[in-house]
């Protein structure tokens, strides 16, 4: 068997890591950098301190700070004009996955000529992008590590989502202490966004011995602390945990995939407006219970690994307990359900079988453990939804 590793050049990781922006924008040798994020990072003046790091190392910054949570092809077309107006030669990513993966977008749009649709498939770039600096501020998509980028299309709603080695950054820095501000729900949902990607890492069909070992830590660090992370948001432990292990399910899953919960994902966040973490809490427990046959021994294994288990302990216990605590987990972090998140039953229901078309329809499905059929998909979706 031979597989591909596809890792930024440098990834700086720890507190203060963010410091490190200057430096690693003047050894890509840029002039002028495009500088994107969010207005909540703008309010809280985290993006004028990367700017002014930026300037001490004599680097020009224009700024777009007009990302808003789920990024759309409309802001990456705004934000690009803005790249090519203002002559800039490098981006920088401050933000949760919606900011890093507008930047990375419009990284690759910069060399690349065509709409963003035509991004936004698998290996569709043709020559390399101008780079990104990658600075995580949610624990959540590891964007900052991955080849994937998420964009919704403006018109059709659909969520879009490209894959493709020039989508890596160039370069993250991991700092921990920007998560610091993230209130508990936001904390939770990220959180098991960044879980699904470490456990559907690992039971994916294209796991590889040199992603395992980043799954399972990040199974490992993210179940050790996300309730810390979520009673105590100035726990700065289970802050840094929750970041790398983030940080380490994105080289996971980016070089392994995700597989069903992710399928499900897109389509219930696209349909109902259910941001991306929270929708993958919605879904994980029920799709995990319902591959859960097809890869027993995955699975106990994470089970013995998040300590769910006693040692002696069959692979059937072991199951039936990881299952469990993944319902557990979603009712001791508060994780909406869709009826809890104000979803009407009758327009749910109106929609399960479009959402399961696109689920089939999704690259994502055939690496789940179980391949499943429409009829188990919408099932799937009809029990989630009290
Ligand atoms: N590229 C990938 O590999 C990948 C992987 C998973 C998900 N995604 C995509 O990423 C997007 C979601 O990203 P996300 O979950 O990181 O959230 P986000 O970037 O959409 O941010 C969500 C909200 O949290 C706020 N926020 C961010 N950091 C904060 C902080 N430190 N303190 C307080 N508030 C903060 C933002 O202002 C925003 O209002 C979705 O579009 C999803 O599809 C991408
Ligand atoms: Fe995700």
């Amino acid at each position: 068997m031979q597989y591909t590793l596809d890792l930024p050049a440098r990834s700086v990781i720890g507190a203060e890591a963010r410091k490190a922006a200057g430096e690693e924008a003047r050894r890509l040798n840029w002039s002028r950098v495009l500088l994107v994020s969010d207005p909540y990072m703008e309010q809280e003046g985290r993006v004028e301190e990367i700017r002014q790091l930026l300037q001490k190392a004599d680097l020009a910054v224009s700024v777009y700070a007009g990302v808003t949570a789920e990024p759309d092809t409309e802001m990456v077309k705004e934000a690009l004009d803005q790249y090519h107006k203002d002559k800039c030669d490098g981006v920088v990513a401050l933000g949760g996955g919606s900011p890093m993966d507008t930047a990375k977008t419009i990284a690759v749009m910069a060399t690349n000529e065509g709409p963003v649709q035509k991004f936004m498939a698998l290996n569709a770039v043709e020559k390399p992008g101008v780079g990104v600096i990658a600075i995580p501020t949610t624990a959540g998509t590891g964007s900052e590590t991955t080849v994937a980028v998420v964009i919704a299309d403006k018109r059709s709603k659909v969520k879009m989502s490209g894959r493709d080695r020039s989508f890596v950054p160039a370069a993250a820095l991991v700092d921990y202490k920007l998560t610091m501000t993230m209130p508990p729900a936001l904390t939770a949902a990220v959180g098991v966004d960044a879980l699904t990607h470490a456990i559907e890492a690992y039971v994916s069909r294209l796991a590889h011995e040199s992603t395992d070992p980043y799954a399972l830590s990040a199974i490992k660090l993210i179940w050790n602390s996300i309730r810390a992370a979520c009673r105590d948001g100035s726990n700065e432990e289970a802050r840094k945990n929750m970041m790398v292990g983030s940080f380490q399910a994105g080289i996971a899953f980016s070089n392994a995939s995700v597989a069903l919960v992710h399928g499900m994902s897109e389509p219930l966040g696209a349909c109902f407006h259910v941001p991306h973490g929270l929708s993958n809490a919605m879904l994980l427990p029920a799709v995990t219970k319902f591959s859960i046959t097809a890869a027993p021994a995955r699975y106990a294994h994470i089970a013995r690994v998040m300590g769910l288990s006693e040692p002696g302990q069959t692979d059937d216990q072991c199951c039936r307990m990881l299952v469990e605590q993944l319902f557990q987990l979603n009712r001791d972090l508060k994780l909406q359900t869709p009826a809890q998140f104000g979803i009407d039953k009758k327009e749910y229901d109106s929609m399960i079988e479009k959402m399961a078309a696109d689920t089939l329809a999704s690259g994502c499905t055939a690496h789940n453990p179980i391949v499943p059929t429409l009829e188990q998909t919408m099932q799937i979706y009809q029990e989630i939804y009290e």
